[in-house]
């Protein structure tokens, strides 16, 4: 079977990789694809627009593709699937309208109340002054979050009033909308993968992301720094609220509206300190690099999860077989990310080093044959281990063969899991 990978990032080299090792699958192309999925066996890159989606279709039905996937949120929120569906083309992924429980932070609070899923309290603005007196009624620390996709780049956490009402100014000024304003919620942050045909519902292994830049989670936010799973705080009696408490609530709730959600359903969760949680997120792709942890541990052949879920039939493959190990992924950047960074650098030696890692490629591409850094997230170095102690420690001994200028990554990912 041909299968096409939409995306360029770590979490689209770690699904082509990971569909790749059933024999089943004759072939992966990325589109675009990257530096890492350029030099998989049986994977080729072809250079399309993501959201040229008439170019996509014309390539999938003249290369004989039986399955496409997508990675990113962008081409799922402007219809990708919708586009494929038409054309009568298999197609892993939910429908642009249940793609907006990520693009639309305003709709996901309205979904989330309907589904009686714990959240933090909130209201939402269309105007700057409305938005800056509940800000002043609520106090701070408060988190102001813009309505649409941003990269990332649309949550403020302000320790403020005046950072709240500064954030609401600059995310109006951005040309935003619609701006959520939140409670500020303490404790850890989980993320649960659910996978879904719309019916059924099955969280992956729990995994925990690494989203400041720096050491001990200080400064900026990023696109994640690394992650580990399974991740011990995600306890089986936690993971079985999930599933009662938002898993199926939210299936139950896509139903009601009339949205056949098909695909990856992401829970960013907070986990307080007295067990409870509430969902800060949603979104509607796997996370990066919360994936390249987890799909390496997942046993059940991937295209035949994909392809249960695309025909509706995800309880005839149930439970999904994981193997009994952990693994951590440490995200190697480009110095200055998530800020300005340059690309172009040359990097040595890409090649899994040490046994039980894999080296699963970002921000990444050859040029002239030279492979160099193309992105602020260059490398996802993944190891996996019986323990997280030895897993990290394998991640961190891969780290060290690798080389680019600037090249910066955390020393503390997976600290949480030895506690
Ligand atoms: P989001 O894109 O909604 O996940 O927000 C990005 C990050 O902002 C989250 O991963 C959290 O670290 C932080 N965040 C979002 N909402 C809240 C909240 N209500 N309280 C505390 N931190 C939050
Ligand atoms: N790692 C967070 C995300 O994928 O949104």
């Amino acid at each position: 079977m041909k299968i096409l990978v939409v995306g360029s990032g770590g979490r689209e080299h770690a699904i082509a990789w990971k569909l790749l090792q059933s024999p089943k699958v004759t072939q992966v192309l990325c589109v675009p694809g990257n530096g890492g999925t350029a030099k998989l066996d049986r994977c080729q890159n072809l250079s399309f627009r993501i959201d040229d989606f008439a170019g996509i279709t014309r390539l999938i039905e003249t290369n004989g593709v039986r399955m496409v996937v997508v990675g990113p949120e962008m081409p799922l929120a402007k219809g990708i699937v919708d586009h494929l569906q038409e054309k009568r083309i298999p197609v892993f992924g939910p429908v642009q309208a249940g793609a907006r429980i990520e693009s639309s932070k305003s709709w996901a609070k309205e979904m989330m109340l309907k589904a009686g899923v714990p959240t933090a309290k909130s209201e939402t603005f269309n105007n700057s002054e409305a938005a800056k007196e509940y800000v002043r009624a609520q106090g701070a620390p408060i988190v102001v979050k813009a309505d649409g996709l941003a990269s990332g780049k649309g949550v403020v956490v302000a320790e403020t009033v005046l950072e709240a009402e500064t954030a609401i100014d600059q995310l109006f000024a951005q040309g935003f909308n619609l701006l959520v304003i939140e409670e500020f919620l303490t404790g850890e942050e989980l993320s649960v993968l659910a996978i879904t045909d719309g019916i059924t519902i099955t969280a992956l292994l729990p995994a925990q992301d690494h989203k400041r830049i720096g050491d001990g989670d200080t400064g900026s936010n990023t696109g994640g720094m690394g992650a580990y799973a399974p991740a011990p705080i995600g306890t089986p009696e936690l993971m079985a609220r999930v599933q009662k408490e938002v898993l199926e609530p939210m299936v139950k709730a896509f139903q009601e509206v009339g949205i056949d959600y098909q695909g990856i359903l992401y829970a960013g969760l907070m986990v307080y300190p007295d067990g409870n949680f509430g969902v800060l997120e949603f979104n509607c792709r796997f996370g990066d690099p919360e994936t390249q942890a987890i799909l390496p541990l997942l046993e059940t052949p991937l295209v035949d999860v994909f392809a249960a879920c695309i025909e509706r039939k995800l309880a005839n493959i149930m439970p999904l077989a994981w193997y009994p190990a952990v693994a951590t992924c440490v995200v190697v950047s480009a110095q200055g990310y998530p800020n300005n960074f340059t690309k172009g650098q040359p990097i040595t030696s890409v090649a899994a080093p040490v046994n039980n890692t894999i080296i699963f490629q970002a921000g990444t591409q050859f040029n002239q044959g030279q492979l160099v850094t193309d992105g602020g997230r260059v490398l996802g170095v993944t190891a996996f281990a019986s323990t997280f102690a030895e897993s990290i420690s394998l991640a961190y001994q891969a780290i060290d063969s690798v080389h680019f200028d600037g090249m910066y990554f955390r020393r503390d990912i997976g600290q949480r899991a030895l506690k």
